[in-house]
C-alpha cells in the first residue's frame, strides 16, 4: 500500500484516535478501566514499529546509555551479592533511601527522614500513580496546568477525579497561568499537579511561581503534587525552582522524582516518592498491592548513581553535566531547524526538559492527522498534541532527546515532505 494510503486506512481507522490501534471490545471491562486509555506518547512508537527506517523525534528517552558507574556496580552485585535478585523492603532499600535523603539535602536544602518520609517507586510513574489514587476520591478535582503530561489525566481518571485544565499561556513561553489557577479553585479540588519542568512544553517554574503556587496551595488548603522527573534539565541559569524547596509546603507536598532521565535509565524502572509520613504509610498500601517494591537490582543502580553524585565533581556530576551540555545543544540544534519551517510551525522556545511543541501553522489540520502523515510519508515519529490534554490540539510535540544526527535526519525529511505536501496539506 502507498504511503498516501496507509495514512488513509489508519485515519478511517478510527481506534488509533482512541487507543493503541486494537479493537476494543469494552464488554464486561470496568468503567475505571474502560474510560481510560494508553497516551498518544505510547501510541506512536507502536504504529512506527511497523514504518521500516522512520526516525523518531517522538518519545522521551535520552539518546545516551547508562553510564558504566551504575552499570559496572550492577554486574559486580549481581556476581558477588545474591540479595540483587530477591525483593527488597517493600519501601525500598535503606542505604538507598539514605542516599535519597542526602541528595535532597544536597539540592534542596532540605531534611529529610529516610525512614518515613521517602519511599522507592516503579519509576516516578508508580509514585505520582501511588499519590493520585490515595488522594482523590471520586469526583474530587485537580488542577492541572494544561498542556500537560498526557498521564497525568489517566491517573485522575483512574481514580474517578476531575481533572480540571488550567490553560498555560502560550504567547508567553507557556508560562503558567496563577490568577486562573485561583479562579479554578472550588469546593471540591483536592490537589494541583504540577510537573516542572513541563512535558510536553518544555516550560519550567520561576522561584516566584514556585512561591505563589505554594501560596495558594496553603490558602486553600489543597495539597501539590510535584513532578520533578525533568528536575536536573533546566537551561536558564537561575536552575530549577523546586516545590520541595518550600519548607511551607512540607505538610502538603506530594513529589516525584525520577532516575530515568537523570541517569538514562528510563528502561531500569526507579523513582521514589517524598512526602509526609501519614501520606507515605498510605501510600505504601497502594505500592504493597500494586508492586510489593521497586526492583532490586535497578535500585542498585539508583544506589550507585547517587553514590556516583557528591555535587563536587564526582563521576555522576560530571556525567550529568555533559549530559545537559549535549541537549542543550539539541535544543538549539531543534530551534535552528524548527526556525526554517515558519510556515508550517510556530514555537516558544523550551526552557527546560527535552521537548518542543510547536503550533501547526496552516489551518484546520488536526494534529493527530499531522503525526500520521509525518510518519507514513516523511518517516518522522511525532506525537500528536492532542494527547496533552484539550489545549494540545493544533500542536505537536517533538523530542529532542535524540543524537545531532537523528534530528538533522528528521528535519531533513519534515522539510522535503513539506516542500512536496506544498505545505497547505
Ligand atoms: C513529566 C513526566 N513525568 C513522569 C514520567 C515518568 O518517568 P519514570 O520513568 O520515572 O516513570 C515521564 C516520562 O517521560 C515524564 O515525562
Amino acid at each position: 500500500m502507498s504511503a498516501r494510503g496507509r495514512v488513509k486506512s489508519v485515519m478511517e481507522d478510527r481506534s488509533v484516535y482512541k487507543s493503541v490501534g486494537r479493537a476494543e471490545d469494552l464488554s464486561r471491562i470496568s468503567k475505571r478501566v474502560a474510560g481510560i486509555t494508553v497516551s498518544a506518547i505510547k501510541q506512536m512508537p507502536v504504529l512506527a514499529s511497523k514504518v521500516a527506517g522512520a526516525v523518531s523525534l517522538g518519545q522521551g528517552i535520552p539518546s545516551f546509555a547508562t553510564p558504566p558507574f551504575v552499570t559496572e556496580a550492577v554486574i559486580r552485585a549481581l556476581r558477588e551479592d545474591e540479595g540483587i535478585g530477591k525483593y527488597s523492603l517493600q519501601p525500598g532499600m535503606p542505604e538507598l533511601k539514605e542516599e535519597i535523603a542526602h541528595h535532597l539535602k544536597r539540592t534542596r536544602g532540605i531534611s529529610v527522614d529516610p525512614e518515613t518520609e521517602i519511599f522507592v517507586s516503579c519509576g516516578s510513574m508508580e509514585a505520582l500513580a501511588g499519590a493520585i489514587c490515595t488522594l482523590v476520591e471520586r469526583g474530587d478535582e485537580v488542577l492541572v496546568p494544561s498542556p500537560n503530561y498526557a498521564s497525568h489525566i489517566e491517573q485522575i481518571l483512574f481514580a474517578e477525579g476531575v481533572p480540571v485544565f488550567v490553560p498555560l499561556i502560550e504567547e508567553e513561553g507557556w508560562r503558567i497561568d496563577l490568577a486562573g489557577l485561583a479562579r479554578a479553585v472550588t469546593p471540591r479540588t483536592k490537589a494541583i499537579l504540577v510537573c516542572n519542568p513541563m512535558n510536553p512544553t518544555g516550560a519550567a517554574l520561576t522561584c516566584d511561581e514556585a512561591r505563589a503556587i505554594a501560596e495558594l496551595a496553603i490558602e486553600r488548603d489543597l495539597f501539590v503534587i510535584a513532578d520533578e522527573a525533568y528536575d536536573f534539565l533546566v537551561y536558564h541559569p537561575s536552575g530549577h525552582a523546586s516545590l520541595a524547596a518550600i519548607s511551607e509546603l512540607k505538610s502538603r507536598l506530594i513529589a516525584a522524582f525520577s532516575f530515568s532521565k537523570m541517569y538514562c535509565m528510563t528502561g531500569w524502572r526507579v523513582g521514589y516518592m517524598y512526602a509526609p509520613s501519614h501520606v507515605i504509610d498510605q501510600v505504601l498500601k497502594v505500592h504493597d498491592a500494586f508492586a510489593i517494591c521497586a526492583p532490586t537490582v535497578s535500585q542498585y543502580g539508583a544506589l550507585a548513581a547517587l553514590r556516583a553524585t557528591n555535587g563536587r565533581d564526582g563521576e555522576g556530576d560530571r556525567f550529568i553535566v555533559r549530559l545537559v551540555a549535549a541537549l542543550d545543544d539539541r535544543r538549539h540544534l531543534t530551534c535552528g531547524r524548527l526556525d526554517r519551517l515558519p510556515s508550517l510551525f510556530s514555537y516558544q522556545k523550551p526552557q527546560g526538559a527535552y521537548y518542543v511543541f510547536p503550533r501547526i501553522v496552516p489551518a484546520g489540520i488536526k494534529s493527530m492527522d499531522l503525526s500520521l502523515r509525518l510518519l507514513y510519508e516523511a518517516k518522522v515519529i511525532s506525537v500528536p498534541g492532542s494527547g496533552f490534554g484539550p489545549t494540545g490540539e493544533g500542536h505537536i510535540r517533538f523530542s529532542f532527546g535524540g543524537t545531532e544526527e537523528e534530528i538533522d535526519d528528521a528535519f531533513d525529511r519534515i522539510e522535503e515532505w513539506a516542500s512536496g505536501a506544498g505545505i497547505g496539506l
